[in-house]
Parts: structure tokens; C-alpha cells; sequence
């Protein structure tokens, strides 16, 4: 292998050599809760597979290795790896947060992780001053999510870094929407990188999974602590498929955003789109940003109907590539209407204080022909069009 590795080398052989046992060239599932001892007190490096499992070690170093940190622990679900963070605090702690971000994350913060003591302050992360403002003297940690959930906001992570830094915070990105392809948050100074493994780097809609990713010895060490102690582990095949996925995920990420490309510019001229929120167009608020902080604009576009409500849940049953379904970054197209969906969890001030409306309707762009993709929302926004 070269000195430096590329990303897509990266992705197929980093934490994949043949198997030690048998030769397997590809990594065997290691369908096993416990490994025999040869002695007491004597193991071949495993004795148990919530303390640890080889197939979830390959996982975890591939992952570290695409995020550019030295350690990767992979949890069962995008939200048991968001808990392993919340995990890192204590009663009396407050949390400064994006309040665009992924309503499972908001349930968990606010309706579970409130009830042991930690409190939490929500504000609009793309304007720097309101983060320094909600910070006080028991903020222990700066939690961002870019691009946002479902409005496709960009936040700067760099900046976010020097404020965690200049405050002795700990910056923690999800970077589920832009996937390691795309985005690297710790080389923009973030401590922890956390993924909902469910969406592009498993990429088939066929495993729930998550993952973090860490550079900082001293925190690694605790996260491994307690998702040992509190057992959110991915099983052996789950990290298997995901790890499978792992492997194609820049031919992926690369067919997602042409196709993301074609599809918001086809929605942005028609009759019955009021808007279309996708970075990549030169007049989105964050599109500067997106280029220096992201290699490419991503997979997702969110846009808003001119019918309102009626014409968007039409428009959101109408279609028939684009499935209707809660989750995103899969190979198939995925059709969601945030208000009732992902975000459900929200009351309806807080999602109109975003921009979700009834009239909000989020696409995942899979990698289908675009030309059919297009195809299928014209004939869905016709019905839409007919439904005011
Ligand atoms: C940005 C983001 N973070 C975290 C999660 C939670 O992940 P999971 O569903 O794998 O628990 C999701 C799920 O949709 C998400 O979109």
C-alpha cells in the first residue's frame, strides 16, 4: 500500500487484510458473544463481544481512518452513539446546540438526558454570536450538526472550534449528512465526529447502526469505558454490512450529489416548488461556506410547496421511486415530510422557528437515473398541483 493512501483505498483495505486465521480476504463475521481462553487470564485479544469482536474492529478502524482520527468505537444505532457522548457528562453540565438538527437527537436531549441533570440551550449555530451568548459557566460541550436536519444549513466548524477552544468546550459534528466523503470535522478542530452509520456509510437501508470517531486519547478511553459499561454495541453482522457498505462509499457519495445536483436544479423551475434549500446552488446563504468546509454539497435537498400542506403530503405519497420513509443516504430514494416525520419531536413553534412548515418536504436523492428521479417528481408535483 502507498505512504498515503487515497480516501476509496482507504475505505476497501484499511482494518480488511486477510483474516490472521484462515486467510479469508474478506473480513469473516464474527457471529460469537464469547472467545475461549487458552488459560485463565490468557485470551487471543478477545473475551467477550460487547468488550470487543474482530469484525467491529475492522469497522471501527476503517471509519477512524476515513475521519482522519486515531480511534473508532461503533455503536448499534446512530442514537446509542449520541447517548455514548451524553454519556461523557455529568449532572450540572449544560450543552450549547444547534436547533436545527435531527429530532431524535432533540428527544434525546431534551425528554431523556434533561432528567439527569444536564441542561441544554438550542440556538442558531449559523450566527457565531449567539453561540458565545448561550454559553455559561457550566458549559461543558458545543453540539453541531452541518448541514442541518432537514433545511440544509451550514455551520462553521472551524469557527465553532476556536470558540470550543478559546472556552475549554468540547465541539462534538454529526456528520451524517455529509459523510466522511465529504466532511471531515476533526481536522477542523472538533474533538468527537459522531455518525448515524444507518444512512451513507451503511448506503443499502438494510442496517442500524452508528459510529464516533476520536483523535483525543484521554476521551477515546472513556467512551470505550462506558459503551462497555452501558453495552450500545453493533452485532457482529451488523457491523459486517455496514462495513460492507463502507466500502463503496465514494463511488456512492459521488452519484448522490451529481443526481442531487440535477434534481434541485430541475425542482427550482417548477411552478409548484415555493423553494428549494440545496447548498450547492451559488445563493444559498451557506454555499461559501460548504465549499470550504465540504468537498462537494451532498445528497439531500429540502424543498417547500406552494400548495401548503395538502399539496406536500400528496406530493409525499405520489411518487414511485422516491419510497416514503423515515432515514436518508440509501442507494434508493427516500421521500420524508419533516413535520410529522424526523421531526415529529419538535413542537410546532420550534420547527417554524427553522423553517419547517407543513409545506416542507425532504428528499434523500439516491443514485437512480437522475433523468428518472426527475421524472417521478414531475408526475408527483402534477398530482400535488391538483391537491390544493
Ligand atoms: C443526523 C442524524 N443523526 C443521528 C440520527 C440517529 O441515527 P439512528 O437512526 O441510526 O439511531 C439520525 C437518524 O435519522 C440522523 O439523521
Amino acid at each position: 500500500m502507498s505512504d498515503n493512501p487515497r480516501f476509496e483505498t482507504r475505505a476497501i483495505h484499511i482494518g480488511q487484510g486477510a483474516d490472521e486465521a484462515t486467510g479469508a480476504t474478506i473480513v469473516p463475521v464474527y457471529q460469537t458473544a464469547t472467545f475461549t481462553q487458552d488459560a485463565i487470564g490468557t485470551n487471543r485479544g478477545y473475551e467477550y463481544s460487547r468488550s470487543g469482536n474482530p469484525t467491529r474492529d475492522a469497522l471501527e478502524a476503517a471509519l477512524a481512518s476515513l475521519e482522519g482520527g486515531r480511534f473508532g468505537l461503533a455503536y448499534g444505532s446512530g442514537m446509542a452513539a449520541i447517548h455514548g457522548v451524553m454519556q461523557l457528562l455529568s449532572a450540572g453540565d449544560h450543552v450549547v446546540v444547534c436547533d436545527d438538527l435531527y429530532g431524535g437527537s432533540y428527544r434525546l436531549f431534551t425528554k431523556v438526558m434533561s432528567g439527569f441533570g444536564i441542561r441544554f440551550s438550542f440556538v442558531d449555530a449559523t450566527v457565531l454570536d449567539k453561540i458565545e451568548q448561550a454559553i455559561d459557566s457550566a458549559t461543558k460541550m458545543l453540539w453541531i450538526e452541518t448541514p442541518t436536519n432537514p433545511m440544509l444549513r451550514m455551520i462553521d466548524i472551524a469557527a465553532c472550534a476556536e470558540i470550543a477552544r478559546r472556552k475549554g468546550l468540547m465541539l462534538v459534528v454529526d456528520n451524517t449528512f455529509a459523510s466522511p466523503y465529504l466532511q471531515n470535522p476533526l481536522e477542523l478542530g472538533a474533538h468527537v465526529v459522531a455518525h448515524s452509520t444507518t444512512k451513507y456509510i451503511g448506503g443499502h437501508s438494510d442496517v442500524i447502526g452508528g459510529a464516533l470517531v476520536v483523535d483525543d486519547e484521554a476521551i477515546a478511553t472513556r467512551l470505550y469505558f462506558t459503551r462497555n459499561a452501558s453495552g450500545g454495541v453493533p452485532g457482529p453482522w451488523d457491523a459486517w454490512l455496514t462495513l460492507r457498505g463502507v466500502k463503496t462509499l465514494a463511488l456512492r457519495m459521488r452519484q448522490h450529489e451529481a443526481n442531487a445536483k440535477q434534481v434541485a436544479e430541475f425542482l427550482r423551475e417548477r411552478p409548484e416548488v415555493q423553494r428549494v434549500h440545496y447548498p450547492g446552488f451559488p445563493d444559498h446563504p451557506g454555499h461559501e461556506l460548504a465549499k470550504r468546509q465540504m468537498r462537494g454539497f451532498g445528497g439531500m435537498v429540502t424543498l417547500d410547496l406552494v400548495g401548503g400542506e395538502p399539496a406536500a403530503k400528496t406530493f409525499a405519497e405520489s411518487t414511485r421511486y422516491f419510497s416514503l420513509g423515515e432515514s436518508l443516504g440509501a442507494v434508493e430514494s427516500l421521500i420524508g415530510y419533516p413535520w410529522t416525520m424526523s421531526h415529529g419531536a419538535f413542537e410546532p413553534e420550534a420547527k417554524r422557528s427553522k423553517g419547517i412548515t407543513e409545506a416542507t418536504v425532504r428528499l434523500s436523492i439516491g443514485i437512480e437515473h437522475a433523468d428518472d428521479l426527475c421524472a417521478d417528481l414531475a408526475q408527483a408535483l402534477e398530482r400535488a398541483a391538483s391537491a390544493r
